[in-house]
């Protein structure tokens, strides 16, 4: 049985990114294309991962604030290298990037935006309220996921055993968000927000 934790720690390499890589470019547009529409300057990533969303965020906006957290030690190291002509001597951005579960993450701060990409989808169902209740109660203010959501909405043929399909517009309702609003990334993806202000 699919043990998520156990899972991304043997996949503890930089070189198994398990991402569809045709889907990456339509991802990327679509995340600019919506974050240029508010605003923030501290940002949470949960699943960092190598740094890809890191480093789409310093190359078009203005952060003060990066913090990132992925079980894959190794992946960090990669992120922690690809970010590090950001920071700046004394007065650049805060990057930090922390390897541990994010069930264990204990944050001092809130952000004005909690990121999870292509992470939700690895979470299995008994555990996602918990997850994703955790990205709400540390964002100030944005949540955004982005994640599998085929329309229509069915089981995907073959999915295998650490992906998983969730009802994400009522993962949003349920904790506390007045609405989600969707962002179709592709035929197969998604992209969700909520705003607390
Ligand atoms: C498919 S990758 C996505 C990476 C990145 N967000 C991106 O879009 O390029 C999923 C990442 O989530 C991380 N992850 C999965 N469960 C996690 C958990 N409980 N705590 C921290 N990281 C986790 C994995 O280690 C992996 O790096």
């Amino acid at each position: 049985m699919y043990d998520d934790i156990k899972h991304w720690v043997e996949m503890d390499n930089p070189l198994l990114i398990p991402s569809a890589p045709h889907t990456i470019p339509y991802q990327e547009e679509s995340l600019i294309k919506f974050l240029n529409t508010i605003q923030f300057k501290s940002v949470l990533d949960v699943g960092a991962s190598t740094g890809r969303i890191a480093q789409l965020i310093f190359n078009n906006f203005d952060v003060e604030t990066y913090h990132g957290v992925d079980l894959s030690i190794q992946r960090l190291q990669c992120a922690k290298s690809v970010t590090e002509k950001y920071k700046g001597v004394g007065v650049g951005p805060d990057i930090e990037f922390y390897g541990c579960s994010y069930y264990d993450f204990r944050p001092e701060q809130k952000y004005d935006l909690v990121i999870a990409t292509e992470v939700l989808m690895h979470i299995p169902p008994p555990k996602l309220e918990t997850f994703f209740g955790k990205m709400v109660k540390e964002s100030k203010n944005h949540v955004i996921s982005l994640d599998y959501y085929p329309i229509p909405f069915k089981a995907i043929p073959n999915l295998a055993d650490h992906n998983f399909l969730h009802r994400y517009p009522d993962l949003y309702i349920k904790n506390g968000f007045h609405r989600c609003q969707e962002i179709r990334v592709s035929d197969l993806q998604s992209m969700f927000h909520g705003q607390k202000e």
